[in-house]
């Protein structure tokens, strides 16, 4: 028998990642090859983007998904999140190249406290949120506070791209195929801060740390290199990531809700405490996931230069929050 139907809500849906996020979500790719879903469709009201998003629509109109159940379009969050079982929150302003991300704050936080509410009044108790839109995690976390009566588990922030990012480095460093690479992870702000940690990582059961044995490259490569992808982009294409994001987005909630296997991966979710990180940070964490829930991986040894990027992510964290507690008073 079919199974019923999933509501997927996905705000700014007609701008550069929901173009490459809504085709993957209305093929499966996200919640499985058996999942119909229907799509509720968030814009900004203005004509030009509400215009904008009728022509996505038809272009998936036009792909006949098989799994597509149904396809709404809104510029109310009110009516967009109405039942929603999944809300990838993708709306907001991207930067510009010299900007960080925390430049974004003042202008997309606020979209952040009307949709949590939103989110609160009408969506699924068991709505599971994704924030994209930057600052990723204090988004996120602005989204949480504004939606008291819904679990705060329920929202997290995406570390995923980065998490992709430091996988495809460690794949070029060793030679060896991504898939192959396991418990890795990355820590804190999806920010330059972001600590990626493949202290832990394997390779067909063999240490990656001992196979590159080289902690300089570590330091003064690997780093930087996933730790400012984002603003690499930005200079080369002149716009930010968008199809690569869309991925991570998709990989975030399908692993959440289809679970990991017992494979290690990272998610922006709100501390439990876990490492010292204080609760209700949001923060990202290695994860395994099982039953639509996660887990934070716990016991892992934390050295002193580890301890170092963890506090230093975790401060730019702080301060961003403090940042917007007047939008949460
Ligand atoms: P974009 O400008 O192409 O599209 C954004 C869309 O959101 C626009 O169509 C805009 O009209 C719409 N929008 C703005 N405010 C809205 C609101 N209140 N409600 C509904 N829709 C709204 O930008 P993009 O390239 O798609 O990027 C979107 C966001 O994702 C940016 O903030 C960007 O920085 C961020 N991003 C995050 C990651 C990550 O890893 N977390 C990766 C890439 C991009
Ligand atoms: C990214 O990491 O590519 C996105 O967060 C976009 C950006 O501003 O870097």
């Amino acid at each position: 028998m079919a199974k019923t139907p999933l509501r997927v809500a996905v705000t700014g849906a007609a701008g550069q990642i929901g173009y490459s996020l809504l085709f993957r979500i209305a093929n499966g790719d996200m919640l499985g090859k058996d999942q119909p879903v229907i799509l509720q469709l968030l814009e900004i009201a203005d004509e030009k983007a509400q215009k904008a998003l009728k022509g996505v629509m038809m272009e998936i109109d036009d792909c006949a998904f098989p799994l597509l159940a149904g396809m709404t379009a809104h510029a109310d969050p009110m009516t967009a999140f109405k039942d929603a079982d999944f809300a990838l929150l993708v709306g907001a302003r991207p930067r510009g190249p010299g900007m960080e991300r925390k430049d974004l704050l003042e202008a997309n936080a606020q979209i952040f406290t009307v949709q949590g509410k939103a989110l609160d009044a009408v969506a699924s108790r068991n709505v599971k949120v994704l924030v994209v839109g930057n600052p990723a995690n204090t988004n996120a976390y602005i989204a949480m506070k504004s939606a008291p009566s819904l679990p705060a588990k329920n929202f997290t922030a995406m570390l995923r791209l980065d998490h992709n990012r430091a996988l495809s480095q460690i794949a070029a460093k060793t030679g060896k195929p991504v898939a192959s690479i396991e418990k890795l992870c990355v820590w804190g702000n999806h920010s330059p801060t972001m600590y990626a940690d493949y202290r832990f990582a394997q390779i067909d059961g063999a240490s990656v740390k001992d196979s590159i044995g080289d902690d300089a490259w570590n330091r003064d490569t690997f780093l930087p290199t996933v730790g400012k992808r984002g603003g690499a982009i930005i200079e080369a294409r002149g716009l930010s990531s968008a199809a690569s994001a869309a991925n991570a987005a998709i990989d975030h909630m399908h692993d959440w809700f289809l679970g990991t296997n017992g494979k290690w991966t990272t998610m922006g979710i709100p501390s439990d405490g876990s490492y010292g990180i204080p609760e209700g940070t949001m923060f990202g964490f290695p994860v395994t996931t099982e039953n639509g829930e996660y887990t934070i991986v716990q016991d892992l040894p934390i050295d002193e230069f580890s301890q170092e990027r963890i506090n230093l992510t975790l401060k730019e964290l702080t301060e961003e929050r403090d940042g917007v507690a007047h939008l949460l008073a």
